[in-house]
C-alpha cells in the first residue's frame, strides 16, 4: 500500500470509518452538494424510483447518513427506516427529524428475515468492511420479490472521461473537502475506490446473496453507479 495513503487496514476500517463520519457529519450535506454540483439529489431520486414498489412498502435505507434517501422514500409514501454506523451522521440534522432510524452495522441487521419490501443504500458499499456479508444480510431481511437499489461512486469507462474525472476526483475533491470540512476524510473518498468490488464482483456477490435481475447502470458519465436487483422468489 502507498505509505502516504490514508486508507486503514481491514481490522481498523470500521472504527476509522465511524470516527471519520462522526467528524464530518455537520457539513456532510453541504460538501456533497458542492462536490457533485447538486447531482447527488438526482441520483438518490433515481435510486428510489428504481425500487418500483407500491405505496406503503417498508424500505430499509442502509448507511443512511443524515437521511436524504429516507426523505425521498417519504415522498413516495414508503415507510422508511434509516440505519447507520455513525451516530453523528444520524443526528446531523437534529435529533427530532421525524425519521425512524437506528444505529448499527449493515453487516449485522437487527431485523427479522423477510421484514422489508425494499433496501436502499447511498454511497455506503466502499465503506463496509465486508460487502459480501452486507449483501447476504440484505438478502435475508428482504422478502422474496423485494427490491434493492445501491448507489455508489464509480470510475468512467471512457478514457477521456476517466482522465477528466480522475483529475477532479483525486485532486480537486480533496482540496474542496479540506477547505470546507476535513482533509483526511476527503482524501479517503477517492482512495476508497480501491475497496470497491468490480461490476462483475458485485453481480456475483448479489447472485450468491439470492438476487436476480441484477442491473448496474452508470450515471453522470460513469462517475456514479446504480446497482439494482430483485430478491429471488
Ligand atoms: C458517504 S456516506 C453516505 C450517506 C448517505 N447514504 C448519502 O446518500 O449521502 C456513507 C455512510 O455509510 C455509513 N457506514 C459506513 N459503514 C457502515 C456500516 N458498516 N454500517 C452502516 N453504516 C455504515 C457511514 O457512517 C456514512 O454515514
Amino acid at each position: 500500500m502507498n505509505p502516504a495513503s490514508v486508507l486503514p487496514g481491514q481490522r481498523d476500517k470500521q472504527r476509522f470509518v465511524r470516527e471519520m463520519f462522526d467528524r464530518i457529519a455537520p457539513r456532510y450535506g453541504l460538501v456533497n452538494s458542492v462536490m457533485t454540483f447538486g447531482l447527488d439529489r438526482r441520483w438518490r431520486r433515481l435510486a428510489v424510483r428504481s425500487l418500483g414498489l407500491p405505496v406503503g412498502s417498508r424500505v430499509l435505507d442502509l448507511a443512511s447518513g443524515p437521511g436524504e434517501i429516507c426523505d425521498v422514500l417519504g415522498t413516495w409514501e414508503y415507510r422508511a427506516i434509516g440505519m447507520d454506523l455513525s451516530w453523528g451522521m444520524l443526528v446531523a440534522r437534529g435529533q427530532g427529524s421525524g425519521q425512524d432510524r437506528v444505529q448499527g452495522d449493515a453487516g449485522y441487521l437487527p431485523f427479522a428475515s423477510a421484514a422489508f419490501d425494499g433496501i436502499t443504500c447511498g454511497f455506503g458499499l466502499r465503506n463496509f468492511v465486508d460487502p459480501a456479508t452486507v449483501f447476504a444480510e440484505a438478502g435475508r431481511v428482504l422478502r422474496p420479490g423485494g427490491r434493492l437499489a445501491f448507489l455508489e461512486v464509480s470510475v468512467p469507462r471512457s478514457r477521456v472521461l476517466r482522465a477528466g474525472h480522475g483529475l477532479y476526483f483525486r485532486h480537486l475533491v480533496p482540496r474542496i473537502g479540506a477547505l470546507l470540512s476535513d482533509g483526511t476524510a476527503y482524501r479517503y473518498l477517492p482512495e476508497s475506490v480501491a475497496y470497491l468490488p468490480s461490476s462483475d464482483e458485485i453481480a456475483d456477490l448479489l447472485d450468491r446473496a439470492g438476487f436476480v435481475s441484477v442491473a448496474i447502470r452508470q450515471l453522470a458519465g460513469g462517475a456514479t453507479q446504480l446497482v439494482c436487483g430483485t430478491r429471488r422468489s
